[in-house]
């Protein structure tokens, strides 16, 4: 396993320990988080936890049900106690960059239902400024080379993120544009000016959504808190 990967596990099983018994989780999506769902079955069922748990993914909702894990329909469920979940970039006031996996969507709405979010994060993940990591943006595929338009004129430098020759589609069958800002002066101004866009659905800056993040130092995982 290379140092990296390491990494991802070490903080994803970590985050798996603050699940209590009762609890309604919400499981975010990626290969970190994808460690805490490994770690939370396996609890489940030495431990006998009495859990459900609400899928920010289609494919998390597959490596849950393949491991037995409860899951609750969003509806279905008053509240969320507690959603883990990957990020691709967080800053120093814990705001972040999600969607890498493209997943940012679900995982917005998931997160800000949550009474409590925590990310886990591999060293790579920490940065002074977001940007360097293209920001997703989620579109409509009605009309989206205006909105692409539009970001273009802005100066964002958007790409429509591909899968082989077809754009990639979302679990919404949207489309992704992922801005190559580099550097993001004003992401509350960036989020709120990107959502503003007709046909855009949701963009993949998450500001004041995290409470705490855990971060893979060397061996062991610092606990950053809000
Ligand atoms: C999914 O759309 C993303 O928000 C992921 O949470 C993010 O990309 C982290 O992924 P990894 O844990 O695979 O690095």
């Amino acid at each position: 396993m290379d140092q990296q990967s390491y990494e991802k596990k070490i903080v994803g099983e970590k985050a798996a320990e603050y699940i209590e018994d009762g609890m309604t989780v919400g499981l975010g999506t990626g290969s970190t988080v994808a460690f805490t769902t490994k770690k939370l079955a396996e609890r489940i069922k030495t431990e006998g936890l009495s859990i459900q748990a609400v899928s920010t993914s289609h494919a998390t909702s597959e490596l849950a049900k393949s491991l037995g894990i409860p899951l609750k329909d969003l509806n279905d469920v008053k509240k969320i106690d507690l959603t883990i979940d990957g990020c691709d970039e967080f800053d120093p006031d814990l705001n972040g960059i999600k969607g890498g996996g493209g997943a940012l969507l679900f995982e917005k709405i998931v997160a800000v239902s949550s009474d409590k979010n925590i990310w886990v994060a591999d060293a790579s993940k920490s940065v002074r400024r977001l940007g360097a990591f293209p920001l997703p943006v989620e579109v409509l595929p009605f009309g989206w080379k205006h909105m692409f338009g539009a970001m273009e004129d802005k100066g964002l430098q958007p790409k429509l993120r591909m899968s082989g020759k077809d754009p990639f589609l979302t679990d919404s069958r949207n489309f992704i544009l992922d801005c190559h800002v580099k550097e993001i002066e004003d992401a509350k101004s960036l989020a709120k000016w990107l959502n503003a866009l007709p046909g855009v659905v949701e963009n993949g800056l998450f500001i004041n959504i995290a409470d705490q993040v855990l971060l893979a130092n060397n061996d062991k995982v610092d606990v950053i808190t809000r």
